[in-house]
């Protein structure tokens, strides 16, 4: 049959709805409740209009960007997403291959269907951040840790919006798990004879939900990484989050799927850009899926952005090759948008590109 012409983010979506089962097009495309959220963080993007310059030699725009330290080839790398073997056989190994041949940063999600050690011999090159949760079984976070810090991960997320799992109403009807051939690899042996009920497919009740900021100079005992937190959506847990010694923040509301009511990250971005006042970079997460949705969270104050939901489609779509294809049609759109809008450099794009009369 004729290859579809792939050209922007929700053809792949389409593709991913009709190709999936069910099951897993409901669980990837999931908010909790009446996912306002989740729809408000595509939305608030598209309230936003920009102020372009113009005859400023645009013939040369470069998208390279730096996040802690560490040069990427643009602003925008993979936000930490479970289960990759439910859209593509390959699963992880298939994202981080992806991610190392375009150069961008790829958070592994602590719920991976690769081990840890299978994603990092399938791309050893690559640039990646670990994502983390705090387990009521204290060792088992220790033992991660210390496990993908040998391996050369070059930060860890702590994911701090999930004291539990949100209420998404198909995975309750579907009764969503993970089919009996994928597993948890990082967790091989530990949640096996951890029998009880379980809740997407691993133990339930593992995750802490007593973890509350002293917790973080526990972290940051055990290790030497770098520590982000993703899930930031207030000016006074950012200023927490800095007079903790965090290296840096993501906000995000995890793709609208825990609280409903949560504000589109693009609309918190501000106020947290504004408390932290440079002393450590900022990323946004959820929503994104055009290039100008990128322009204007880096206008706002972002270093770097990270996507969910469409790389899992792109995996859908030809595993390695499909992710990709996703983020060289984002790159490619940022590239034109930065060019439109008068920016040779990401070090160009400010909030002077913002036109705040309309907000
Ligand atoms: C997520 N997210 C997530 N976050 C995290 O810290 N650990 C995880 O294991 C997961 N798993 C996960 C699965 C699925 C299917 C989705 C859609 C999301 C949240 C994710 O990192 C990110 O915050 C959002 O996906 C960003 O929104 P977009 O790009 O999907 O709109």
């Amino acid at each position: 049959c004729a290859e579809m012409a792939m050209v922007c983010l929700t053809d792949f979506e389409e593709y991913a709805k009709e190709h999936l089962s069910k099951a897993t097009w409901d669980y990837y495309a999931a908010g909790a409740d009446e996912c306002c959220t989740r729809d408000d963080n595509l939305l608030a993007f598209k309230r936003i209009r920009l102020r372009p310059r113009i005859l400023r030699d645009v013939s040369v725009c470069d998208t390279r960007t730096t996040v802690q330290g560490t040069e990427i080839s643009f602003p925008v790398g993979i936000a930490p997403t479970a289960f990759h073997c439910l859209a593509w056989h390959e699963g992880e190994v298939a994202t981080a291959r992806a991610t190392e041949a375009v150069n961008t940063c790829y958070i592994t999600s602590t719920y991976s269907t690769c081990s840890v050690e299978e994603i990092v011999a399938a791309a050893p090159g690559g640039y990646r951040w670990f994502q983390l949760y705090v387990y009521r079984n204290r060792k088992l976070s220790e033992q991660i840790v210390h496990r993908v810090e040998a391996l050369g991960y070059q930060a860890l997320v702590l994911t701090v919006d999930v004291p539990y799992t949100g209420k998404r109403r198909n995975d309750i009807r579907n009764q969503f798990k993970l089919p009996p051939h994928l597993r948890v690899k990082n967790f091989d042996g530990v949640f096996e004879e951890n029998a009880g009920p379980e809740e997407y497919g691993v133990p339930a009740n593992t995750l802490d939900p007593s973890i509350s900021w002293k917790d973080i100079y526990w972290l940051q005992s055990l290790t030497r990484l770098p520590i982000i937190i993703k899930g930031i959506l207030t000016k006074e847990d950012a200023e927490l989050a800095v007079e903790h010694g965090i290296q840096g923040i993501i906000v995000s509301n995890h793709g609208g799927r825990q609280l409903d009511g949560d504000p589109a990250t693009i609309d918190a971005l501000s106020e947290i850009v504004d408390t932290v006042q440079g002393r450590i970079e900022v990323y946004l997460d959820g929503g994104i899926r055009t290039g100008s949705d990128v322009l204007k969270a880096l206008a706002l104050g972002a270093k770097c952005v990270f996507i969910g939901r469409p790389a899992v489609w792109g995996l859908a779509y030809k595993g390695e090759e499909g992710v990709r294809e996703v983020l060289q049609i984002l790159n490619d759109e940022f590239r034109l948008c930065m060019a439109l809008a008068g920016c040779r450099n990401v070090s160009e794009i400010n909030r002077n590109l913002i036109q705040f009369s309309k907000l």
